[in-house]
């Protein structure tokens, strides 16, 4: 009997290969987590860091494998692990973990992956220092990295359904990836013919929609007064505009980079908008430009940025939970000091986590810590693609398989990435409830059809009520509902979004 036990428990070790085991997490017994480097270029020397986590509650055969991108450009996908949608939070001790209990991967696979090269933990062999990105760079190493995953590292996975979703700047990288995949499975040099659809939370689609709505998001958000938006209407009118819907304030703005506007305040009408658009301008205005309805940060008149944590902690001994509370929000209740970003770069810089997510000794011995954004690559970025129109017309002619589903989801109070730009559409908004049917969460719109393969394709447009830029983060029960129901959705069906978990 116990030479038989001893055997059963050797074979669970074998069984439970290599996943990862991650310092501080006392809430989750075992994740099946694995993490690992892609090849983004033919010849390796680009490694593109990895985790991928298997599904909670399906065997990781049965369950589908979202590819997750997030924007920036230059963020790491780590963070939508740790502060979105993942299983584990950091606390504000930089340290231990608690559970998320709306991760979506309770039904789902999920790889995160850290790109381009030069963010998180990928990096190049030969270049010490990647500081530049572009939209096509970015595109074919995401292709070859998926491309290495498929067919190398997991060719179990071969047979999943995939979808691939991104947020963000990731409005540009999941329509590119997403054309790539299709024209390459419908050439059948793709290894797993399974793609099932893309999705986009508050993506960065379109730049001049984008832009031109934030001034109307921010004119119906109190941001202006009726006379003043008389007069806006007045010396803003562009060419062709049937009214103030359509104007291209964009005439009135400059850009350095075509991805970032601001304001021309030679203009008559720039100066009437520039209010508008505070976040564009050198004078923060003060709120958290990602969720304007939510006062999480530190003070911003403070001369640099304190460290939440430990602001905190000086007053933890003392004062107990309350210490927790930010004392510069007009939020209700218990507002908290927003340790998030500081706390994920506290816990991945720790020596025995960088050993248990097995980080190439080359990065290590550049000395470099973890970030969660490369800002070098962000400066230098130009964008090439502000428009993603001419991407999905090209996965849209050239899908193949029975049915490609589309899910564009919004925070309806983000400003970065306003829902305008994303939904600007015409057609019937339809109210979606979270938790039997109880508490509005959004509305969305649908739109179907087929290609002239006789695919049929589908675009859902959803909002989240109350979300901002991280909609995991700022709703984590209604966008775990929406995911599950998008992914759920029964072949040759539509997402019911009501329906509860
Ligand atoms: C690997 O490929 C890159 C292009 O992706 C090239 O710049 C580099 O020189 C190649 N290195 C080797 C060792 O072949
Ligand atoms: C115009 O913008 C520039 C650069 O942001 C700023 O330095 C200047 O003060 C602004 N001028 C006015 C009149 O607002
Ligand atoms: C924010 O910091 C500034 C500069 O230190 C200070 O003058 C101001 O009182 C602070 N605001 C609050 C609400 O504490
Ligand atoms: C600004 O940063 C310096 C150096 O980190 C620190 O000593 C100082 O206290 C900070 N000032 C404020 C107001 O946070
Ligand atoms: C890496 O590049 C950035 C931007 O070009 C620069 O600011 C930084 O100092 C460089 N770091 C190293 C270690 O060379
Ligand atoms: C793929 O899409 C492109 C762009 O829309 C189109 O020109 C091409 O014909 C499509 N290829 C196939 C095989 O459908
Ligand atoms: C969607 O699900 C909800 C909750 O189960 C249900 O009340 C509603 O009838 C469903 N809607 C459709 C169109 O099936």
């Amino acid at each position: 009997m116990p030479w038989f036990f001893l055997f059963i428990v050797f074979i669970l070790k074998l069984a439970r290969g290599d996943y990862v085991k991650l310092p501080g997490n006392s809430d989750i017994g075992n994740l099946r987590l694995q993490s690992g480097y892609l090849k983004a270029n033919e010849n390796g020397t680009q490694r593109m860091f990895y985790l991928l986590l298997e599904s909670r509650d399906l065997p990781s055969e049965d369950a589908p494998l979202i590819i997750w991108f997030n924007g920036g450009p230059g963020c790491s996908s780590l963070g939508a692990f740790f502060e979105e949608f993942g299983p584990l939070y950091v606390n504000f001790d930089g340290k231990s973990l608690f559970e998320n209990v709306n991760s979506w991967y309770h039904k789902a696979n999920i790889l995160f992956l850290e790109s381009p090269i030069g963010v998180g933990f990928s990096y190049d062999l030969e270049v010490k220092n990647v500081s530049k990105g572009d939209d096509d760079g970015i595109a074919a190493q995401n292709f070859n990295a998926v491309l290495d995953f498929f067919e190398n590292k997991h060719a179990s996975y071969i047979k999943n359904d995939f979808f691939i979703a991104a947020e963000s700047y990731g409005g540009v990288y999941g329509p590119m990836l997403s054309a790539l995949v299709a024209e390459s499975i419908a050439k059948k040099e793709f290894p797993n013919e399974n793609f099932k659809g893309l999705m986009i939370g508050n993506g960065y689609m379109n730049v001049k929609l984008s832009t031109n709505t934030m001034i109307l998001w921010s004119a119906y958000h109190a941001r202006t007064s009726p006379d003043e938006w008389d007069e806006i209407k007045m010396k803003c009118k562009t060419d062709g505009a049937r009214d103030v819907d359509s104007y291209d304030f964009m005439q009135f703005m400059t850009t350095t980079n075509k991805m970032d506007y601001m304001v021309d305040n030679k203009t008559e009408c720039g100066k009437l908008i520039e209010p508008l658009l505070g976040q564009f301008t050198e004078n923060w205005e003060g709120y958290d430009f990602f969720n304007y309805y939510h006062d999480c940060y530190t003070n911003f008149s403070l001369p640099n940025t304190t460290d939440p944590i430990k602001e905190t902690l000086k007053l933890a001994p003392r004062k107990g939970i309350s210490a927790l509370w930010n004392k510069y929000s007009t939020d209700d209740k218990t507002s908290y000091s927003c340790w998030d970003d500081v706390a994920i770069h506290k816990y991945l810089k720790l020596s025995e986590v960088e050993k248990a997510l097995k980080i190439d000794s080359e990065w290590l011995k550049r000395k470099k810590k973890w970030k969660v954004c490369n800002m070098a690559i962000y400066d230098q970025y130009v964008m090439t693609h502000q428009d993603m129109t001419p991407f999905f017309t090209k996965l849209f002619n050239n899908y193949t398989g029975p049915a490609f589903r589309v899910l564009i989801y919004n925070g309806d109070v983000d400003t970065a990435c306003n829902y305008m730009a994303d939904g600007y559409f015409t057609v019937k908004y339809t109210p979606w409830y979270y938790s039997d049917n109880k508490v509005l969460a959004g509305y969305y719109m649908r739109y179907e059809g087929a290609n002239r393969l006789g695919s049929k394709l589908s675009i859902d447009v959803v909002t989240v009520k109350g979300a901002g830029h991280f909609v995991p983060l700022d709703r984590p029960g209604p966008s775990y509902q929406m995911i599950n129901n998008f992914l759920s959705a029964q072949p040759g069906k539509l997402a019911n979004y009501t329906q509860p978990i």
